[in-house]
């Protein structure tokens, strides 16, 4: 029996540290939280009962743990404690009882919501907010500062003037679902895997060396415990409406984010509401955290080891169907990269009908053994799109045959390719894989890219099929006289199409290394690669170390730019687009050298037919022209737009100023 139990401890913490290596580490976890937390459980009742196998390194014996090197280490002034937690409903009632003996007091409890993401702890002196600091192993943490500052929910100053000198409040920093849904279907279009869920984002967004890349990622945060001397009320409830007045965003009792209970069955009652009603929120939780309201009454009840006795967590289940997978089909992205997708019979899921749910990439495939005709089982955590989790083998008909992955691209024929070390299958046919083609376009005329109005995807399409445009730079040989004779194109949408072509050429740099379209190059790296290297021909000879030398950039980003100019065809297309006008440096490079505008002043004024007024800026500069906001002695021409005062018009005609329209404006930089 004690060898029995000895070897199953053994496995047990082998396989848990394996899985906490894999879901903080590698970021990649192979099981769901239920799955782990009922592992630890038993191990830890192992262990309760076999005190002569006890080991300190024992994964039972740490909070958490993901410190990494790359920020200051700042000790926590009080430990960072973690919740016992239950996915049984009758465990809550044995707490509460447990509770109720521990104290003579009469007890109040509140319920909040579990937010599922990451601690963090602020501090905030003289009203100022000091620093934020991870859980990290619970007694150390990082300094995240620069990056908690970024969240707008954060207050910096608080307002009112009844805070605490010095206190310490702490909460959960999460990343919303629509803001995960949209980072990955921009992921899935740069040819990048999917994240995992919006909680390992939101962690691995907080530990950013760049702020300027967290902020853009709308992270939000939630408080929910406040830590200090001197504090406004002797219960937590008491200090959550105070901290509510000092300007932080803590749970509110309007939507019973927070509820005042006074009994188990308002406690559970609050529990039901919150399984039901999760779906509608727009952020992940993972259960409700019940707390003993009055700080005496917790003092009484004191703490464990890893947790104090007066709270605890309910944990939910995730939300989960079983249907049937009808068929595998293979979506091929702009990159090549193939992404398979289960077609699934329909069916209701957490307030959706589901009717395809991602299968990732052919190993998941394979470690779920997924066959056509199955019935599995799907499970819906923050991702929009919900994931194939398992298969329900009991009811797999007995002819049924394992799943052949695809070998050949489905669109064009070709023989998929796999990178080592990469999960993904590419169709190798960037240049004659038909939905590659057109989704390289797409990309590079939509908004964040080169913005091309009155050019949409149909359009795309149907000047890739009248073989009017393969590549980026076609778009830019397109003539009125190839337009008009085609369907659906009148001479409206023709001019207005035309004007948007010429207007793009304004786009300043990171935006068209973006519409570039290089695998992992998104919005942000072209945006980093731009200004580090200030031009094209810069980025184009730049080696590998150097590339990897640049803060979060990593080898596939760098090898994929390394290939992405060793492509002879994509060379002459950059060539092209260089001869077309489109801005291949920086201002700022551009004002470091001679350009044909160097040494004049512009003043740009009204509204513009084909440009923004701040792309014409920008485009002023970019050819080493200057732009000042008013007209006076030193300007040398002011370009007039449409709606423009009369004074200004009138101040220039008096100075002497050149008054240029758009057209001459247009003429003149083109000329240049
Ligand atoms: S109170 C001493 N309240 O859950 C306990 N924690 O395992 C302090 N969490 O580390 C935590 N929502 O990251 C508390 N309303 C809430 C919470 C919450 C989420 C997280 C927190 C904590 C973990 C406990």
């Amino acid at each position: 029996m004690n060898i029995d139990a000895e070897a199953r401890i053994k496995a047990l913490r082998d396989e848990l540290h394996t899985h906490n290596h894999r879901y903080y580490a590698e970021n990649k976890p192979s099981i769901n939280d239920y799955q782990f937390d009922l592992l630890l459980k038993e191990l830890e009742q192992l262990e309760a009962a076999h005190p002569e196998y006890a080991d300190t390194n024992s994964p039972t014996k740490r909070v958490g743990g993901d410190i990494t090197e790359r920020f200051a280490k700042v000790k926590h002034r009080y430990p960072m404690l973690s919740l016992s937690n239950t996915y049984n409903i009758d465990e809550i009632r044995d707490w509460e009882v447990r509770v109720k003996k521990g104290t003579d007091k009469k007890i109040q409890y509140v319920c909040e919501l579990k937010y599922d993401g990451v601690a963090i702890g602020i501090t905030y002196v003289k009203g100022e907010l000091l620093r934020a600091v991870t859980r990290g192993d619970g007694e150390t943490g990082e300094d995240v500062t620069a990056n908690i500052k970024t969240i707008r929910s954060v207050p910096l100053q608080l307002r009112g003037n009844d805070y605490p000198d010095d206190f310490e409040i702490r909460g959960e920093v999460f990343l919303p679902l629509a803001k995960f849904a949209e980072m990955n279907v921009q992921r899935l279009e740069d040819g990048d895997e999917p994240y995992m869920n919006p909680r390992n984002t939101a962690s691995g967004t907080l530990k950013l060396q760049d702020s300027s890349t967290v902020a853009s990622r709308s992270l939000d945060c939630f408080l929910y415990g406040i830590y200090g001397e001197r504090l406004p009320a002797h219960t937590h409830y008491g200090n959550m409406q105070a901290a509510a007045k000092w300007g932080f965003k803590v749970p509110s009792n309007l939507n019973r984010q927070i509820e005042l209970c006074s009994s188990i069955e308002e406690i559970e009652n609050f529990i039901a509401y919150w399984d039901e009603a999760r779906c509608k929120l727009p952020f992940d939780i993972d259960g409700v955290v019940i707390k003993v309201n009055d700080y005496e009454a917790q003092r009484e009840l004191g703490f464990t080891a890893k947790s104090p006795r007066w709270a605890t967590a309910y944990k939910f289940k995730a939300q989960q169907v079983s249907t049937l997978l009808e068929k595998v089909v293979y979506q091929i992205g702009r990159t090549g990269a193939i992404t398979p997708v289960a077609n699934l019979k329909p069916v209701l899921l957490a307030g959706t009908v589901v009717k395809r749910a991602s299968l990732h990439n052919a190993d998941q495939i394979a470690k779920l053994d997924l066959r056509e005709g199955d019935t599995v089982f799907v499970e819906k955590g923050g991702e929009i799109i919900p994931k194939v989790i398992a298969v329900d083998i009991s009811k797999r008909s007995s002819g049924s045959t394992p799943l052949v992955y695809a070998t050949n691209c489905n669109e064009c024929g070709t023989l998929l390719e796999r990178n080592e070390g990469e999960a993904q299958h590419y169709c190798p046919n960037a240049a004659g894989c038909p939905p590659q083609i057109k989704g390289r376009l797409e990309h590079f005329i939509s908004r964040k890219a080169m913005n091309i109005d009155g050019l949409g995807a149909e359009t795309i399409a149907q000047l890739y099929d009248e073989g009017l445009i393969a590549n980026a730079a076609d778009i830019y040989d397109l003539t009125k006289e190839q337009l008009l004779p085609l369907d659906r194109l009148a001479e409206k949408s023709v001019n207005n199409l035309l004007a948007g072509v010429l207007a793009s050429k304004a786009i300043p740099f990171e935006r068209v290394l973006y519409a570039l379209g290089i695998r992992h190059v998104g919005e942000t790296i072209a945006r980093k690669l731009a200004r580090y290297f200030g031009s094209i021909d810069a980025l184009q000879v730049a080696g590998l170390d150097e590339l990897t030398g640049i803060e979060d950039i990593g080898e596939a980003i760098a090898v994929s730019v390394h290939q992405f100019f060793a492509d002879e065809q994509n060379l002459g297309i950059i060539e092209r687009l260089k001869a077309h006008g489109l801005q291949f440096q920086t201002a700022r490079t551009a004002a470091l050298q001679d350009g044909p505008l160097s040494g004049k002043t512009f003043v740009i004024s009204g509204v513009f037919q084909n440009f923004e007024r701040d792309d014409l800026k920008l485009l002023v500069e970019t050819k080493g022209g200057k732009v000042a906001g008013s007209v006076s002695g030193k300007t040398d021409y002011l370009v007039a737009g449409e709606n423009m005062g009369p004074s200004k018009r009138k101040k220039a005609e008096d100075m002497g100023v050149t008054i240029i329209d758009e057209a001459r404006f247009t003429a003149m930089i083109n000329q240049a």
